[in-house]
C-alpha cells in the first residue's frame, strides 16, 4: 500500500492557525447551526452542534432518519457551510479557507463515505479507487495498484474493471469505501456505511474498514441506524431536534 503523507501542510496562512495543529483536536466543531431556506420557509436542521475528536478517535452518531446525519458529515467535511459556528480541522478554520482551500485540505486529510456513493460513473472500480491518490500527485500505476489492493480487501478484486452502473448496490458501496481509506487519511467520514451490504458482508468489510483505520491512526465519524455498528467506535452520541447529545 502507498504511503501516503498523512497530515499534508494544512494552510500556509499562521493566521488560519488559532492554535499549533499538534495540539489541536483533529475535529472541533462549535455551536454549529445548519438551516435550509427553501419555499416552505427556513427549516431548522442543526443547532448548538458541539463536537471535538481527537487524532485516532472513533465517535459515531445515532439518530432517526432526516434527524440531520448526513447534513452534519457535509458541515465536518466542509462540503456545506454552516449557518451558525465553525468547523475546525487540524487547528484549521474551515470558514477561513475559499472552496479551493477546503477542497485541498479534504484531499490531504479526509476521506469519505457517501451515503449516494458519489462514484464517478465514467470511471471503473479501480479508476474510482485510484483517483484520489493521484489528485495528491500519486504516479497512476502506484495509485492503481493500491486500489487494486484495496478493492482486494473488501473483496472486490474480481470487479475491479467494472463501472459503476455495472455494479451492485453493495458492491459500490464497498467501491466507496475503498476509496474513503486508499489514501490512510487522517479522517474518515461514513455516511451509513453498511446500508446496502448484507449482514454477513457488512461484517466482513466492517472488520476490515477497522483494521485499515487502526493501521492509518485514522479518526471516524460514522453516522448510522445501526446499534451494533455503533458500538465498534470509541464514543456514540445521538442527533435528536437538531441537537448532539451523549447516547
Ligand atoms: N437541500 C435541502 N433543502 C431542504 N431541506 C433539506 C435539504 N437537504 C436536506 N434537507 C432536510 O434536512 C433534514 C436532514 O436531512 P439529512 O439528510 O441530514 O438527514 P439524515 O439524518 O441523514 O437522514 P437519513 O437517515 O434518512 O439519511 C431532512 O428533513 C431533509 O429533508
Ligand atoms: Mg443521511
Amino acid at each position: 500500500m502507498l504511503n501516503a503523507p498523512h497530515a499534508a501542510p494544512l494552510a500556509a496562512d499562521p493566521a488560519l492557525c488559532a492554535q499549533p495543529a499538534s495540539t489541536a483536536p483533529l475535529v472541533a466543531a462549535r455551536h454549529l447551526g445548519f438551516v435550509h431556506h427553501g419555499p416552505g420557509g427556513a427549516l431548522r436542521i442543526l443547532q448548538g452542534v458541539d463536537l471535538t475528536i481527537k487524532a485516532g478517535e472513533k465517535v459515531a452518531v445515532l439518530g432517526p432518519s432526516g434527524s440531520g446525519k448526513t447534513s452534519l458529515l457535509m458541515l465536518l467535511g466542509g462540503l456545506e457551510a454552516p449557518s451558525e459556528g465553525e468547523v475546525w480541522l487540524g487547528g484549521v478554520n474551515l470558514g477561513a479557507l475559499d472552496e479551493e482551500g477546503r477542497a485541498r485540505l479534504r484531499r490531504a486529510q479526509i476521506g469519505i463515505v457517501f451515503q449516494a456513493f458519489h462514484l464517478v460513473p465514467t470511471l471503473d472500480a479501480r479508476e474510482n479507487v485510484a483517483l484520489p491518490l493521484e489528485l495528491q500527485g500519486h504516479a497512476p500505476r502506484a495509485a492503481r495498484a493500491a486500489a487494486e489492493e484495496m478493492l482486494a480487501a473488501v473483496g472486490l478484486a474480481h470487479r475491479a474493471r467494472h463501472l459503476p452502473a455495472a455494479l451492485s448496490g453493495g458492491e459500490q458501496q464497498r467501491v466507496a469505501i475503498a476509496r474513503a481509506l486508499v489514501t490512510r487519511p487522517a479522517l474518515v467520514l461514513a455516511d451509513e456505511p453498511t446500508g446496502n451490504l448484507d449482514a454477513e458482508t457488512a461484517e466482513t468489510v466492517m472488520a476490515v474498514f477497522f483494521e485499515r483505520l487502526a493501521e492509518a491512526g485514522a479518526a471516524l465519524c460514522l453516522v448510522t441506524h445501526d446499534r451494533a455498528l455503533a458500538a465498534r467506535t470509541d464514543r456514540v452520541l445521538a442527533l435528536r431536534h437538531g441537537r448532539l447529545e451523549p447516547l
